[in-house]
């Protein structure tokens, strides 16, 4: 896998967690630290892409090199991802995208009273899946971050989501997947699977881009 192999190639990738306000000081999110999507845009810049990172809110630098864009609720990364395909070869959603936000964002902080309460959601768009159902398409890659029954879960991501490839990521073993260091992926596509055994993200990373490298070839 050479330095240039991805030479004039533009890679579009995810990274981090989405913010949902609640109201000015509250908001509804996840553990995501970034370091996945992050450390696949450091193996895509190592290997000669032009790589555009749409991140969420996190506390890790972005590679050299990479363009970012800062984003924090799944409607600002949508829009950005929907902008930042347009002319993609690959689009790699890493992120962990909020699936619901409050229906309404209160205009002042909410006070406690007695009584106890509860927020009405409404459905964030899907980013990955709408990226894939795109008349020019880039090569589309999903994660399916899963606590049981991982394969299942995540091949049916792969096909209702219409996208190339998903990588299945257990994320009920702590030393590995939302903010550990390590990473082990089963990555499918319609009719392969390959292991990326478990190890530092970096190293995950690059095997992944080579795959993907690969695979769209
Ligand atoms: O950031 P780290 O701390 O390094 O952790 C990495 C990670 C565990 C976050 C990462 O490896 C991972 O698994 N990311 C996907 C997390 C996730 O939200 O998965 P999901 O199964 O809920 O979503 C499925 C796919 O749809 C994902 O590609 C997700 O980016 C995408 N999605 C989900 C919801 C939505 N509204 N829009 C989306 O694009």
């Amino acid at each position: 896998f050479q330095e240039k192999t991805l030479g004039g190639q533009h890679w579009v990738i995810t990274a981090g967690p989405t913010r949902e306000a609640i109201d000015p000081v509250r908001y509804i999110s996840n553990h995501s630290s970034g370091k996945m999507g992050y450390a696949i845009a450091q193996a895509a810049v190592n290997a000669g892409a032009n790589v555009t990172i749409i991140s969420g809110p996190v506390s890790i630098s972005a590679p050299a090199g990479c363009k970012v864009i800062n984003v924090e609720s799944a409607e600002q990364m949508h829009q950005a991802a929907m902008k930042q395909s347009d002319n993609a070869d690959v689009f790699i959603a890493c992120a962990a995208v909020a699936d619901y936000r409050a229906a309404d964002i209160a205009p002042q902080k909410m006070k406690k009273s007695s009584q106890d309460m509860s927020i009405s959601l409404v459905r964030n768009p899907d980013i990955v899946k709408d990226v894939a159902a795109k008349a020019n398409k880039p090569f589309v890659v999903g994660f399916a971050a899963e606590t049981q029954d991982v394969e299942t879960y995540a091949l049916g991501k792969l096909t209702s989501k219409k996208l190339d490839m998903i990588c299945a990521n257990d994320v009920s073993i702590a030393t590995q997947g939302f903010n550990a260091n390590q990473n082990a992926l089963t990555v499918f596509d319609k009719d392969s699977s390959t292991e990326i055994p478990l190890a530092d993200k970096a190293m995950v990373a690059t095997q992944l881009v080579k795959l993907i490298a690969e695979k769209r070839s």
